[in-house]
């Protein structure tokens, strides 16, 4: 398999809704989410790039691909103001898990809050930052790097599609594929809430039962709530539901 760039040529014929509409499209940028912030386009637009120069991540960390390795978009939502921002991001991070697994036919899961685990490494990161009621949710998926082209310092060890399988994916149909199930699931969660998709959810849960560290504390992840809080069980006996945050599993 021949990749591609996610020019507008190669990813356009493959959009059929309303996500993706517009398409920003630039070769390189800082990050595709400065493209989008404070934009004022409509809902389901969305910033692409082939080589990001100062991608974020969670935390205030930096998210890094070499060029025309990797996808990475942001689209612009306007949720009802009454979700919790949160939700959007789990439900962006079950999007993706279900665009991988269809694309590789392997098993993927959710680690709360929003990573996408494959084989047990994260291949995928979700960000969700918000502006004037404007949730601009960016999406980094791993797909062509090989080993030595991923972080080193990574908190959870890192994956690609490619390390996971071995094969090359063409990034441009890919993103058209996660663009539709995103905009399918997004739908679901403005009129049903978490609870239309927590089936799927719950399923890829890849924390459930797991021997975790959140805030310093040792214990065991229970699930991923239908409110969309993680909740725990710690080694001193407490039971608590978490609202953010980074968890560390064992491996
Ligand atoms: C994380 O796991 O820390 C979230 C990573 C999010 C990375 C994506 S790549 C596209 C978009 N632009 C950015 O600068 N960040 C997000």
């Amino acid at each position: 398999m021949t990749d591609t760039s996610l020019a507008p040529v190669e990813v356009e014929p493959h959009l059929s809704g309303r996500f993706g509409k517009p398409y920003l499209y630039e070769p390189e940028c800082t990050s595709t989410q400065q493209l989008l912030l404070g934009s004022g386009l409509p809902e389901g637009a969305v910033a692409a790039t082939d080589h990001q120069t100062s991608g974020r991540g969670r935390l205030g960390r930096v998210w890094e691909a070499p060029p025309g390795s990797a996808v990475l978009i942001s689209i612009l939502l306007r949720p009802p103001p009454d979700r919790r921002l949160p939700e959007l991001s789990l439900v962006a991070a079950l999007a993706v898990a279900e665009t991988v697994e269809a694309a590789v036919q392997l098993a993927a899961q959710v680690k709360w809050p929003n990573d996408v685990m494959l084989n047990r490494r994260k291949v995928a990161g979700v960000l969700s930052e918000l502006s004037d009621g404007t949730v601009v949710v960016g999406i980094g998926i791993n797909v062509n790097q090989t080993r030595d082209e991923l972080p080193l310092d990574a908190p959870t060890e890192p994956g690609s599609l490619r390390t996971a399988t071995g094969t090359t994916l063409d990034r441009a149909v890919l993103l058209a594929s996660l663009l539709s199930r995103l905009e399918r699931m997004y739908g679901t969660w403005r009129a049903e809430g978490l609870d239309g998709i927590y089936g799927g959810l719950g399923a890829r849960d890849f924390l459930r039962g797991r021997r975790i560290t959140a805030d310093g504390e040792q214990g065991t992840a229970v699930q991923i709530l239908r409110d969309g809080r993680l909740e725990i069980e710690t080694d001193a006996g407490d039971v608590k539901a978490l609202e953010s945050g980074e968890v560390l599993f064992e491996r």
